[in-house]
């Protein structure tokens, strides 16, 4: 690790593609590609900083509501990026996960994600996507698995929620200046940093990430006590 107050777990909530293209007169579209580009960056980024697991908001339970040709272009953006990084992410030894209800996704691309986590499970760093996510139906799901099994606790929640093998969350990051969850990670965000910044997702890069780490490990945690 670089700095022993860096950050384990950071997730972000790519926003701003579509004013980034607005801002540019193009497509939006384009603004998704130029964000497909920033998480490449990113997750780059993510490992020269030594996080051990970096999750992103890709397509939340609340994204169907979009315009079907907008969903169509985020879900071939989804199958071009599989088919290009695949091969990249088992070399550089990152692991994928994804949190949300992927099944929901077309045939081809369950298949893909499917093959993706089999083929990067021996990874030692992780890139979780969220995909079809929503925190209270995480939250109402966890609490119906914990139910069944007996005790609904915070232990036995944390044990049903998909973050279950993930490091806890120590930094959550939204771009495009929104100051909101948006449904995301609401029960991991208990103890989170948070952090709200004025850059929109297509021009998120390296030295973002690590100004974020930086100012996390600045700020004194206290998780409730003095
Ligand atoms: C928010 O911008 C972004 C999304 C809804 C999708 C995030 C998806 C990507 C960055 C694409 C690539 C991801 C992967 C994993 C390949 P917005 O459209 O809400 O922007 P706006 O608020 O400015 O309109």
């Amino acid at each position: 690790m670089l700095n022993s107050n860096f950050p384990r777990h950071v997730a972000i909530i790519m926003d701003g593609n579509g004013r980034w293209a607005k801002k540019r007169a193009f497509p939006r579209a384009l603004g998704h590609k130029q964000g497909g580009e920033a998480v490449r960056r990113t997750v780059q980024a993510a490992e020269t900083l030594g996080l051990e697991c970096l999750t992103l908001y890709a397509f939340s339970s609340e994204n169907w509501k979009r315009d079907e040709s907008e969903i169509s272009d985020l879900m071939n953006l989804m199958r071009r990026f599989i088919e290009a990084d695949l091969q990249d992410m088992i070399e550089r030894k990152v692991r994928l996960k994804i949190i949300g209800d992927y099944k929901a996704f077309a045939p081809d691309i369950v298949d893909r994600l499917e093959d993706a986590l089999e083929r990067t499970k021996g990874g030692e760093r992780t890139l979780a996507v969220a995909l079809n996510y929503g925190a209270q139906q995480e939250i109402a799901r966890a609490a119906r698995l914990a139910a069944e099994e007996g005790e609904v606790t915070p232990e036995t929640m944390d044990r049903h929620l998909y973050t279950s093998d993930l490091p806890p969350l120590d930094l959550l990051i939204r771009t495009s200046g929104e100051v909101r969850l948006s449904n995301f990670l609401l029960w991991q965000s208990a103890y989170a940093e948070m952090l709200f910044i004025d850059v929109l997702w297509p021009d998120f890069g390296e030295d973002h990430l690590r100004e974020a780490c930086e100012e996390f490990a600045r700020r004194e945690r206290r998780f409730g006590g003095r």
